[in-house]
């Protein structure tokens, strides 16, 4: 570690370090032509966006904000439509109000969109009936699709990658800029299935008492709320597929500083958290805010050696821990780590992810998760960073703003049986529009005591 610390970083360091899940190209050339295109195209985020990301994170680690992450666990190309990422935008809009509204805090919202494209995968290969291909990988480096020709590594997708997230991330800002996120008109974000939820009383009634508080303040103070009526919205994703961030990597001299360029917050995965690691190695040099997946199988030597090599200067808002160990293993892993972190007076931001430590598959086989496992890992999150003084910062959530059934339980009580109807995550089950909903009014209804 002391060696990577010493050396010299540059945007490809990270190549002579070990990179875990990385595609094999067949055509090293035509990777190499496809990179230098889009190094040349416009970035997708500024620094100065970027750089208030890291401050809303600073507050929000000091408590005075609560982070909202969510998405989809990979997006896909095909569901790059008007309505799905109206609707990612509307639920995550949404789980925000509620949470203002009942937490009495500022949302820091952020979207996993716009470049959520490559995925770690626990097995290289995927076997069905003998025959034996690449596993998918995200629909930046390969199809979906079960033949040979479909899980090649092909490199035009990096390309495709880069415009997809362009065209998620220009409607994105259409859609809050043209005034889709002002407070003034929540109505705007109604989703179709709010009118049949057993979760719709609740929820009008936040929107009727933000609204009365909106048009209180503005009598009292004779001015519109402008400052606060429109949202900041932020983009995320798994920077994993190291070529492609390498490529959107740029030196903005103003700040004299390296930043990447295709998202506001990467974040390093759990199977690729390494210390010595390529993806470590690249992170370390960006001065974005950066977020590392924490698993069960994490020491605090590990957690320690990340926060030294990430946040060198330990500076609060940099780095952003979001752990992920499941319902049944949070008691007896989160509080070695969060104790290690005190104990050395590393500055960082607790997030919990209750999604990817409660995977399990259906008899059938389905991949599902069970509402009542995601909220247990949540409440024992809250409880246990109360309880070792620290402080849980946000929540991660896999989600959809669409009525899919991928995830079992929630208000409406979906069963294994209900998982075939409408399953559609190419990847990890999401909570569906209402599931989200419903956990932000828990998270709430948890503060009130309810
Ligand atoms: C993910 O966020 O989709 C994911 C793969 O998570 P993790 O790295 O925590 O397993
Ligand atoms: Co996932």
């Amino acid at each position: 570690m002391d060696r990577q610390l010493t050396k010299k970083w540059q945007p490809d360091s990270w190549q002579s370090h070990a990179a875990g899940q990385q595609p094999l190209y067949a055509d090293p050339a035509a990777v190499t032509r496809v990179l230098d295109a889009i190094r040349r195209l416009p970035p997708l985020v500024t620094c100065g966006e970027v750089d208030k990301l890291r401050r809303q994170l600073a507050e929000a680690g000091r408590g005075e904000r609560f982070v909202l992450q969510g998405g989809d666990c990979a997006e896909s190309f095909d569901a790059c439509t008007a309505e799905p990422i109206a609707n990612k935008l509307k639920i995550l809009l949404q789980m925000s109000l509620v949470l203002v509204h009942g937490l009495k805090k500022r949302v820091v919202r952020v979207g996993r969109i716009a470049g959520q494209y490559a995925k770690p995968r626990s097995a290289d290969l995927e076997i069905r009936d003998g025959i034996t291909l690449p596993s998918y990988r995200g629909d930046i480096i390969n199809h979906v699709g079960f033949s040979a020709a479909e899980r090649r590594a092909d490199p035009a997708l990096l390309l495709r990658g880069y415009e997809y997230a362009a065209l998620t991330l220009n409607y994105v800002r259409a859609l809050v800029d043209g005034g889709f996120a002002d407070l003034h008109h929540p109505e705007l974000w109604d989703l179709e299935f709010v009118r049949h939820s057993p979760l719709e009383a609740e929820y009008r009634r936040i929107v009727q008492s933000i609204s009365d508080a909106m048009s209180f303040m503005e009598t009292i103070s004779g001015q519109s709320l402008s400052d606060s009526s429109s949202v900041d919205f932020f983009t995320s994703h798994e920077g994993l597929h190291l070529l492609y961030e390498q490529a959107q990597t740029q030196f903005v001299t103003e700040a004299g500083r390296w930043y990447n360029l295709a998202t506001h917050f990467p974040w390093i995965g759990m199977r690729t958290a390494d210390v010595d690691g390529a993806h470590v190695e690249y992170f370390r040099g960006i001065a974005n805010p950066i977020a590392v997946k924490v698993g069960p199988d994490m020491a605090p030597e590990h957690l320690l050696a990340l926060c030294a090599a990430l946040n060198p200067d330990n500076e609060l808002g940099r780095l952003t821990l979001i752990h992920r160990f499941g319902a049944a293993r949070i008691e007896e892993k989160l509080p070695p780590l969060v104790e290690a972190v005190r104990k050395t007076r590393k500055q960082v931001l607790w997030i919990c992810d209750p999604m990817h430590g409660n995977t399990e598959l259906t008899a059938s086989g389905l991949k599902t998760r069970r509402f009542e496992n995601i909220l247990g890992e949540l409440e024992s999150s809250f409880v246990l960073h109360a309880r070792l003084g620290s402080i849980l910062a946000g929540v991660h959530f896999e989600l959809t703003g669409d009525d899919v059934t991928e995830c079992t339980g929630g208000a409406r009580g979906l069963t294994d049986n209900d998982l075939e109807r409408a399953y559609k995550s190419q990847v990890d089950p999401r909570l569906n529009y209402e599931q989200a909903l419903e956990m932000a009014m828990r998270i709430v209804a948890r503060k009130a005591g309810k």
